[in-house]
């Protein structure tokens, strides 16, 4: 009976839900003589949009390439201090329309307003998961907690699981395929799978074993110390891809990763002024050599730590064979520079976390973060070492990354 009761009143309100949904009202109003408010529906928060904003992203024909997606109005006789004198809404569309002061008139969708939302909380989560997801740091200690791993065929064949692998790049700034194909195709495909493969002085896809003659440190089977790839590139190739086709029997050949944001954020923390010289000083990375005949001399100054204009992140350079002998710094900045250089390589070190990558194992890394280096190893006809390597950018893996999102999103 209570029950009964309690069922027959939740009706009552269902009804009373459908009877608001029905008559529901989008208000919208000037303020400001600039700004245009918006109250998608009664109860709910208004959102405030700047006029100025509005007429420049108005979305008719004259304003706006629609297959195209860009903006083609004439910014040439683009007035600020436009101002909204009418707003209309359209209850049955769920727009609402604006007259302009030059008797322009835009028609936007709650919708499409709705998610270009002014409002903090929108706008974090729209920079924070869909422009780039928020990295997360770790230490040695954590890796095997953080580090996913993803089998190569469903990689390959599933965009749910791409879209995985991906993500974790972009969090955790590591991930390992298992099960690859022992082929030297494999890097492409997967480079392909994403977007294309970035090439670099040493080509599209480079094998790193020991060689005679070695134009390059890693082309040895000495240890290969932390250090990031390419730090003489102002456009640092952004993330590793090093697939084991064959591993040493040896003892040595193991890989190590760090966390470059980590080992920053300890800096930060606990020696600010070697964070601050680190993320100041402008260091001389290079390379020179030659590759299939042709010369190179690659130069790029920038710090150990980069940071972006609000204080994150943007890169981490660090490799002991390619820091220039130059180095165009004052003379009172060097011995100081050296003592934190060498606290940051020590913490690095002591953070690091081993482990040898299996034949058909694929480890991806991000480059512009993560060190990465090798243990040395006995490179003997019985006991050889076999990795092949490729890059990809960032640029592209992200827009990979949006375009799976949006499309599981409208599934
Ligand atoms: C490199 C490198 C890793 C490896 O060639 O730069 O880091 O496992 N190689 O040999
Ligand atoms: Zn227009
Ligand atoms: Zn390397």
């Amino acid at each position: 009976m209570w029950v009964q009761k309690l069922v027959g009143r939740s009706l009552n309100q269902v009804k009373t839900i459908n009877a608001a949904q029905f008559c529901r009202q989008i208000s919208a109003r000037i303020v400001n003589k600039t700004n245009v408010e918006v109250q998608p529906q009664k109860n709910e928060k208004s959102l405030t949009f700047p006029g100025v904003w509005l007429r420049d992203n108005c979305l008719c024909e004259d304003c706006f390439h629609g297959s195209s997606k860009s903006r083609k109005l004439d910014w040439d006789n683009f007035d600020t201090r436009i101002q909204p004198v009418e707003v209309k809404t359209d209850e049955a569309a769920k727009e609402i329309s604006v007259k302009w002061s030059d008797n322009h008139v835009s028609r936007f969708s709650l919708n499409w307003l709705k998610n270009r939302s002014f409002e903090e909380e929108r706008q974090k989560e729209y920079l924070q998961e869909f422009y780039r997801p928020t990295t997360r740091h770790w230490s040695g200690s954590e890796f095997q907690e953080i580090a996913r791993h993803f089998k190569y065929d469903e990689v390959m064949t599933q965009d749910s699981v791409l879209m995985e692998w991906l993500q974790s790049l972009a969090v955790y700034g590591v991930a390992l395929l298992r099960g690859a194909p022992l082929d030297e195709g494999v890097v492409r495909r997967l480079a392909e799978r994403v977007g294309f493969i970035r090439r670099t002085t040493y080509g599209e896809e480079f094998v790193v074993q020991a060689k005679p003659g070695a134009q390059n440190f890693a082309y040895l089977s000495l240890p290969l110390p932390l250090h990031t790839d390419l730090p003489y590139y102002e456009y640092k190739p952004s993330v590793n891809i090093l697939h084991c086709v064959v591993q040493t029997d040896s003892p040595g050949g193991s890989n190590m990763l760090v966390d470059g944001f980590h080992i920053a954020d300890i800096l930060r923390r606990e020696h600010p002024e070697d964070f601050e010289r680190l993320s100041r000083v402008l260091v001389d990375w290079n390379d020179i050599g030659s590759e299939d005949g042709r010369e190179f001399h690659n130069i790029w100054r920038a710090p150990v730590i980069c940071l972006d204009s609000e204080g994150r992140y943007s890169r981490v350079n660090h490799s002991v064979p390619q820091r220039d002998s130059h180095f165009n710094v004052p003379l009172s900045e060097v011995l100081p520079w050296y003592e934190s250089y060498a606290r940051f390589v020590r913490l690095a070190i002591a953070d690091s976390h081993a482990f040898k990558t299996q034949p058909g194992d694929v480890l991806t890394f991000n480059n512009i973060r993560l060190l990465h280096g090798r243990a040395g190893y006995d490179d003997s006809e019985v006991s050889p070492r076999y990795i092949v390597g490729a890059y990809l950018d960032w640029d592209i893996i992200y827009s990979r990354l949006r375009v799976l999102k949006k499309r599981a999103e409208r599934q």
